[in-house]
């Protein structure tokens, strides 16, 4: 028999992005600046070892059975700590989703909120993934124009008359592909149109602890007054890619139910890694850590 697959889930687009990098694999001396691919010397490979050894030796059966639908939980409270000291984030009224890397988020979200014929708006050159991930769902990405600071205020309030908006997908930090980082005042200017047309924005900031000059600019969810702002985040960029955990910070109605969908697709996240990560925060000092990353860079 042959499948009909409906159309939406074959709207995935040619992704050459991933076909160069997969070319490369395996390959001596490739580097692949085609995807976010960390560079071997900036993961800490001998403190991760560490980490796996203790862990097994430790408290195995923490490990094999499993686990919490929202991620373990010294992984959610370390990284809720500095959410909230370091990046200012307020956390009332706010869950927390430990997911498989960020990427995972970039399917779940559109999964849990959109309804077919939603528009997503989002730079017109922009991930891959959460350009797919949308058109899977039925939904509409629609690429708004950018300029030297990023998406244009004017032209995001353009598409978003239509009134079929549902979110804002940004990467404000050092955008992939562009690497452009949004200025603080359009920011303010994204988040009131945002507020006007009761969008809310997903923040996708893997790469925003990997500054190498100027100063931080605050996050979309560390001045989020309405509630409207979902922030991802990733330790792949920072610690390792292939761990593969990432999170989710948003309102807590949202977040138990992105929880619910994950455990009904993905199951709950391999305590393993998470426990690793967790244990690597707990023995290292993470910004110093990041200095050195930035140094590689
Ligand atoms: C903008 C953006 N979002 C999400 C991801 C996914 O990262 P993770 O490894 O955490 O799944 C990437 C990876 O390159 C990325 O560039």
């Amino acid at each position: 028999m042959s499948f009909s697959l409906p159309e939406r889930v074959t709207l995935k687009g040619p992704n050459f992005i991933r076909e160069v990098f997969e070319r490369g694999v395996g390959v001596p001396g490739f580097i692949s600046f085609g995807i976010g691919n960390p560079a071997p010397e900036a993961i800490p490979v001998k403190v991760i070892q560490d980490a796996f050894d203790a862990i097994v030796h430790d408290n195995p059966m923490s490990l094999l059975q499993y686990g919490p639908m929202q991620g373990d939980a010294r992984l959610a409270e370390l990284t809720l700590q500095r959410l909230s000291a370091v990046h200012h984030m307020n956390l009332e009224g706010q869950g927390l989703i430990i997911s498989n890397g960020a990427g995972q988020l970039l399917g779940l979200v559109p999964i849990t909120v959109l309804e077919p014929g939603d528009e997503v708006y989002m730079d017109d050159y922009t991930f891959t993934s959460a350009i797919n991930s949308v058109r899977n769902m039925g939904g509409k990405a629609i690429g708004i124009k950018t300029d030297a600071h990023g998406m244009i205020p004017s032209e995001l309030e353009s598409a978003a008359k239509s009134g079929k908006g549902k979110y804002i997908y940004l990467i404000p930090n050092f955008q992939n592909p562009t690497g452009i980082t949004m200025p603080l005042e359009r920011r303010k200017e994204i988040y009131a149109i945002a507020s006007k047309y009761d969008l809310f924005i997903y923040e996708d900031d893997p790469y925003g602890e990997i500054r190498f000059a100027g100063e931080h600019v605050p996050s979309f969810k560390s001045f989020d007054t309405e509630n409207r702002v979902l922030y991802a985040g990733s330790y792949s960029k920072t610690l390792s890619a292939g761990l593969r955990v990432g999170f989710l910070l948003g309102p807590e109605d949202v977040i138990s139910t992105i929880q619910a969908l994950k455990n009904n697709t993905a199951g709950q996240m391999p305590l393993v890694t998470q426990k690793v990560v967790a244990h690597v925060l707990d023995h290292i000092n993470y910004d110093e850590h990041l200095e050195n990353v930035r140094a590689v860079y």
